[in-house]
């Protein structure tokens, strides 16, 4: 993301190249076994257990996900190479750099992990993650991911329709907005010691895009769980819409009457809204989005509607695009 170039984070908290193309492949061993499970738990099994091992602290980077099925909402363009989506990443808990999270958030503790579900619901909870990961069977999606910046990946994201835990959140009928908000830990995250963003990070969606079958409750790329820098251990992806709208490590999912305000808008409202949907006739204010280049390539490529997710318009008939920008 583009604003006024932050300042504040010091220059020893920025990782060297060098030090990140050198890193080694971690492999752990523990498969994700959770990740094919059976459909249909009841949402009230799932609060969270009070048997998870403290000694599971350590993120369970690059363990497969077995079982993961092919999704029909999935592109067949080129997939981005791993190592781009890996150390290429906007996540400004860690740093504003784009090879900064990388190394920043190699020791992030993502077990133990509890979602709060609360706002307007029946009954507020608090779910654990590998509960969360066995509500339905994870299929690998691969999606077009456009940055509002104006760089694109095409990743192969793991997870489930966020419809999925939408539906057993079991909200009131008043609710028509669904809030998601990751941790905050300036003790953890180095760039939340920094106030370029007002922290924690908030991001939000209307009822019926939380429920369009292609927005995906995310726990994986490139058939493994989510590295740290890319929003482990659960973030959402919302295709159609710019890069911020898909919030990372999220710690809580809040129902509401009211539009969230998400931090990008509230950080410079004329430049980043609620909606943000992929849109290549409204410009930026101090840029174009018309084209957009894909990590790994030179040549800029047009950018489409709705990132070319034209399954999502009718969600916004009768809107003006420009307003609601
Ligand atoms: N979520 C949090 N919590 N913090 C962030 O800084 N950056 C957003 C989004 N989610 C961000 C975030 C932006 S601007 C983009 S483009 C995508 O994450 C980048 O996701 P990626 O690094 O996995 O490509």
């Amino acid at each position: 993301m583009l604003i006024k170039k932050a300042d504040g984070i010091a220059s020893s908290e920025i990782t060297p190249k060098e030090t990140y193309l050198n890193r080694r492949k971690f492999l752990a061993s523990a498969a994700l076994t959770g990740a094919a499970a059976a459909t249909g738990v009841a949402f009230r099994e799932l609060v969270h257990p009070s048997t998870i091992a403290q000694a599971n602290a350590t993120a369970p980077a690059n363990a497969k996900i077995e079982g993961l099925k092919k999704s029909p909402f999935s592109t067949t363009e080129k997939e981005t190479p791993y190592k781009d989506v890996t150390t290429y990443n906007n996540f400004y808990e860690f740093s504003t750099d784009k090879d900064g999270p990388a190394e920043l958030a190699k020791n992030f503790k993502t077990r133990p992990w509890t979602v709060t579900i609360d706002g307007l619901v029946k009954k507020k909870q608090e779910l654990d993650i590998d509960a969360i990961m066995k509500m339905a069977a994870q299929e690998e999606r691969i999606y077009r991911h456009r940055c509002v910046e104006g760089w694109s990946i095409v990743v192969p994201w793991a997870g489930f329709s966020l419809s999925e835990l939408v539906k057993r959140a079991e909200s009131l009928g008043k609710a028509k907005f669904v809030e998601f908000t990751t941790l905050y830990d300036p003790k953890q995250m180095p760039g939340q010691r920094v106030n370029v963003l007002k922290w924690p990070y908030v991001e939000g969606l209307r009822m019926d895009e939380a429920m369009h079958p292609l927005a995906l409750l995310c726990f994986g790329l490139y058939g493994e769980a989510l590295p740290n820098q890319d929003g482990a251990p659960i973030r959402i992806v919302i295709p159609w819409k710019y890069g911020f709208k898909s919030a990372k490590s999220i710690v809580r999912i809040r129902f509401t009457e009211e539009q969230p305000v998400n931090t990008w808008q509230a950080s410079a409202p004329s430049e980043y809204g609620f909606y943000s949907n992929v849109n290549p006739n409204v410009d930026h204010p101090r840029w174009s989005q018309a084209k957009e280049r894909r990590l790994g390539e030179f040549f800029k490529r047009a950018t489409l509607m709705f990132n070319g997710y034209d399954q999502v318009a009718s969600l916004y008939s009768g809107m003006d695009l420009k307003k609601n920008f």
